[in-house]
């Protein structure tokens, strides 16, 4: 209790995300309908949901994605504009897709500084670009050794790298940018149980070191169950439920996506 209280004070009060009343409409389709969630500051959030609730337009459409229909967006208590993922980014907010958002066919460290390169011209500018090219090898070498991936050939496409690696590479990449927030949609999905384990630990661990807030949508209980601090539940377009990890279990969300009636 006493502790609980310090550590929300240290925190400064507002949540570093906050989402009001977020409208998304797809034509005559009502894709989110009055949607509103905080992220507090280092916590990690868990979105769930069935196939179409909303999670992926919600994340979307607070990050600049998509162009939300109504609602506002705060960060750490102030009301910002984003109007697209470019603007998200220099706000400090990553987002790591269901695809992993890395390019298969680039090696690591091109994609790790992916739409980040200054791409100068000149011989001078050839010059730094060498050097960049050398620095870029370096911090990614640095990074890969932070998320526990050995690669034998840097220059070699990411598509080399199973798909745990390249999710670990994605979330490395946005805790490298330092990102404030952190969204993953599905970042466990399609890999094998050892590399799911891989990313969450890393997540864990991001958020330790680096004070990160953490956004996950999952299917998986097990991962939300372990990882997360609190879950938001969607149906339909809608939040039916906000609940901290601790307070719940997992026969209650699950009720929830459903929609079974919970008495
Ligand atoms: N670009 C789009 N155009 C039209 N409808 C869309 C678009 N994106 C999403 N939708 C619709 O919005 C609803 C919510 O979809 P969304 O992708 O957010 O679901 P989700 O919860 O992420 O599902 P999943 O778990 O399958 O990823 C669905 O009915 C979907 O068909
Ligand atoms: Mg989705």
């Amino acid at each position: 209790m006493f502790i609980e209280t310090t550590v929300q004070a240290s925190q400064g009060g507002a949540p570093a995300l906050e989402a009001r009343n977020i409208c998304k409409n797809f034509g005559g389709i009502k894709a989110l309908d009055d949607v509103s969630f905080q992220l507090n500051k280092g916590e990690i959030l868990g979105i769930v949901g069935d196939n179409g609730a909303g999670k992926s337009t919600l994340i979307k459409s607070v990050t600049g994605a998509y162009r939300k229909s109504s609602g506002d967006v705060l960060l750490n208590g102030n009301s910002v504009e984003i109007e697209n993922t470019r603007k998200a980014r220099e706000l400090g907010i990553e987002t790591v897709y269901q695809a992993s958002g890395l390019v298969e066919v680039m090696d690591a460290p091109s994609n790790l500084f992916l739409g980040r390169e200054k791409i100068q011209s000149g011989w001078l500018g050839q010059a730094f670009g060498f050097i960049n090219r050398r620095k870029m090898r370096s911090e990614t070498v640095d990074l890969l050794k932070t998320v526990n991936i050995k690669v034998r050939n840097l220059s070699a496409p990411i598509r080399n790298l199973s798909g745990g690696q390249q999710q670990s590479v994605a979330v490395g990449r946005a805790a490298y940018w330092q990102g404030e927030i952190i969204i993953l949609d599905e970042p466990a999905n399609n890999i094998g149980v050892d590399q799911q384990r891989a990313v969450l630990a890393l997540i864990e661990r991001i958020r330790e070191t680096h004070g990160v807030s953490f956004i996950m949508i999952s299917h998986n209980m097990d991962h939300i169950f372990k990882v997360a601090d609190r879950v938001i539940i969607m149906r339909g377009g809608r939040k039916v439920g906000d609940l901290r990890i601790e307070d719940t279990t997992r026969e209650e969300v699950v009720g929830l996506i459903t929609g079974a009636s919970l008495a």
